[in-house]
């Protein structure tokens, strides 16, 4: 049986690119019988960008409610919160640490990016891919699903394991294989950038509709007239009506674009119903799941306990390979 685990950081609420770019593909993996999923919320990594406790745990409860409400079963697998089990990944980290080399950390693609980009450069940041490493390495994961702008932090993974192992002659830790999703396209947002909270141009698709009918609103579109003929293939309705709606319902909305006396708000209204459509069942479980905050709060503490004796395990054969 093939190990999988991911994680997603709860920065904020889930939208439509986390949703088709990481939930969905994520999920269908471990409904693969042959495989067993270790799904948790990083949520030791928002700490990184986000310092306010109650938005950290509105965040960690609506992480969790957009991966059950995608369709994700936590009792078969195994979901939890990365900070129930702080202390055991945070030595982990620790030791990890000890054999990364400062330019490897330091010319990280993210930590450089990242650096350039925000005013407070905290050592957590420059942390962050050893954190990671540990997530992974301390279960024994078999396969990483992620996405490609995490590539290079799986390979600082291995190449943590690599050092540790070489050290102790003996694979005490697991190399993992990065799944990387090729395949799944960068989904536009509402400005044709890539969609991201920190661009402000997400569509929130287990929002409540009224708010949803606003996102899709927003789409930028350009001023060409409701009479004139317009090109499908530069608009921001149309990228995201092709990821949601069928072969031939984009087909129509295409020919409506040539044709003219089809304006951006018909296209609009038409985008906004196959998602008010397709999440229909998904934002009502995640609306119930968000009410549900004990429940949640068990079926976490729940995934912890039964995520523990897997950390354990690997601690058990590290520590006295280091003397500890
Ligand atoms: P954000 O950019 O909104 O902060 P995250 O970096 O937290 O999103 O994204 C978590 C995961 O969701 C990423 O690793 C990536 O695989 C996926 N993802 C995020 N935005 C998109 C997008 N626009 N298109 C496709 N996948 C995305
Ligand atoms: N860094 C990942 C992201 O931003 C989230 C993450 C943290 C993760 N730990 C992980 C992903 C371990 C996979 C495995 O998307």
């Amino acid at each position: 049986m093939a190990r999988i685990l991911t994680g997603i950081q709860s920065s904020g609420e889930q939208h439509l690119g986390n949703v088709l770019g990481a939930l969905q593909p994520a999920i269908e993996l471990s409904r693969n019988s042959a495989n067993e999923s270790f799904f948790f919320i990083a949520d030791l990594h928002s700490l990184t960008s986000l310092k306010n406790a109650d938005e950290r745990r509105f965040n960690t409860r609506a992480a969790a409610a957009a991966w059950l409400a995608t369709g994700f079963d936590a009792e078969k697998n195994v979901f939890y919160r990365q900070s129930d089990l702080a202390g055991l990944v945070n030595e982990l980290t620790w030791y990890l640490g000890c054999f990364a080399p400062y330019p490897m950390l330091a010319n990280a693609h993210s930590f450089k990016d990242k650096s350039d980009r925000l005013s407070e450069v905290n050592a957590g940041l420059f942390y962050y891919p050893v954190l990671m490493a540990a997530d992974i390495l301390l279960y024994d994961a078999d396969f990483v699903p992620v996405g490609k702008d995490q590539k290079q932090h799986l390979e600082i993974t291995r190449d943590l394991a690599k050092a540790i192992n070489h050290l102790c002659d003996e694979e005490i830790l697991k190399l993992p294989e990065p799944l990387i999703r090729e395949e799944v396209m960068t989904i536009p947002g509402t400005d044709g950038r890539k969609m991201s909270k920190s661009y402000g141009n997400v569509i929130r698709v287990f929002d409540p509709v009224k708010s949803l009918k606003k996102q899709v609103m927003s789409i930028v579109t350009d001023s060409t007239a409701l009479e004139d003929p317009k090109d499908p293939d530069s608009c921001n309705v149309v990228k995201l009506y092709r990821l949601v709606a069928s072969a031939e319902e984009v087909l129509e909305m295409e020919e409506n674009y040539r044709k003219g006396g089809y304006g951006y708000g018909h296209a609009k209204k038409a985008l906004l119903e196959i998602l008010v459509d397709q999440f229909a069942e998904g934002r009502e479980n995640y609306a119930n799941w968000m009410e549900r905050t004990d429940d949640l709060e068990d079926i976490l503490k729940l995934g912890a306990e039964k995520a523990r004796p897997h950390a354990e395990l690997v601690l058990e054969r590290l520590r006295p390979k280091l003397g500890f």
